[in-house]
């Protein structure tokens, strides 16, 4: 297989040295084929240890390895070589809006704490009857079934411009989690989660811009989903549950 020779550019920043981000060259050998996960690896193991990152999963599971690619927020280890022009070079820094630690490492709490805040877990008053699950129609669970999908890597929330300028903001991936669990049919806690977002840095600080939706490696519509929580908080979680299961149904 024919291989090539690829110019990354990565902003790098090391605490301990220095004042501001720098912009580093280095040529790698690569095929079509690879990721940027591999160029990555290839230039912290033959070139330079002290490149810092965030991987574990390298299939687009764990959610660790988001970054910003040529300026779009994506996952290194779903970037393919082939899928980048690569007669120019390939410029990769940190997401944006959270706190820069070492190079394409950001500080993760204020994403994970607005996580927190919208109570992402199943939160059921009664309890099935013994040894019984908690049952579920195909139609109940169709209309949160994308929100499942996150990996929560972060890569919707620090795509949106109101978070860059407003740390404060829940932010999308804090909302896509909260819709999961608002929408669940065995959940009791949604209206305690909708009054969290009600409030003035919840969900009607959406601009409706959709750079997360277009950032999502996982496809999720969250543009919408934070529409129908939207919706939620106007109409009461019941009445937009029964809108979106009619629409799920057409
Ligand atoms: Fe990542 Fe998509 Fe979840 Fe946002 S909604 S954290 S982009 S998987
Ligand atoms: Fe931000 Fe997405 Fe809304 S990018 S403004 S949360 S549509
Ligand atoms: Fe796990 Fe990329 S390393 S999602």
């Amino acid at each position: 297989m024919q291989s090539y020779l690829v110019t990354f550019i990565i902003r790098r920043f090391d605490p301990e040295k220095d004042s501001e981000p720098r912009w580093v060259d280095y040529d790698v050998e690569m095929y079509s084929t690879d990721r940027v996960l591999d160029a990555l690896h290839r230039i912290k193991w033959d070139q330079d240890g002290s490149l810092a990152f965030r991987r574990s999963c390298a299939h687009g599971i764990c959610g660790s390895d988001a970054m910003r690619i040529n300026g779009r927020n994506r996952l290194a280890c779903k970037t393919l070589i082939k899928d980048l022009d690569i007669s120019k070079p390939i410029y990769v820094e940190a997401i944006k809006g959270l706190p820069l630690e070492k190079d394409l490492i950001v500080d993760m709490d204020p994403f994970f704490d607005a996580y927190r805040e919208v109570q992402p877990f199943l939160q059921a008053s009664s309890k099935p009857e013994k040894g019984k699950e908690r049952l579920q129609t195909v139609a109940d669970r169709a209309i949160f079934d994308d929100t499942t999908k996150c990996i929560l890597c972060a890569a919707c929330t620090s795509s949106c411009p109101v978070f860059w300028t407003d740390g404060q903001y829940f932010g999308p991936a804090a909302i896509v989690n909260a819709h999961r669990f608002i929408f669940d049919s065995r959940d009791d806690a949604g209206d305690a989660r909708l009054e969290i977002l009600n409030d003035k840095e919840g969900v009607w600080r959406c601009r409706t811009t959709f750079n997360c939706t277009e950032a999502c490696p996982r496809g999720i519509e969250i543009t919408k989903a934070i529409a129908d929580v939207k919706q939620a908080v106007m109409r009461g979680t019941e009445s937009q549950k029964k809108s979106l299961k009619l629409l799920h149904a057409s």
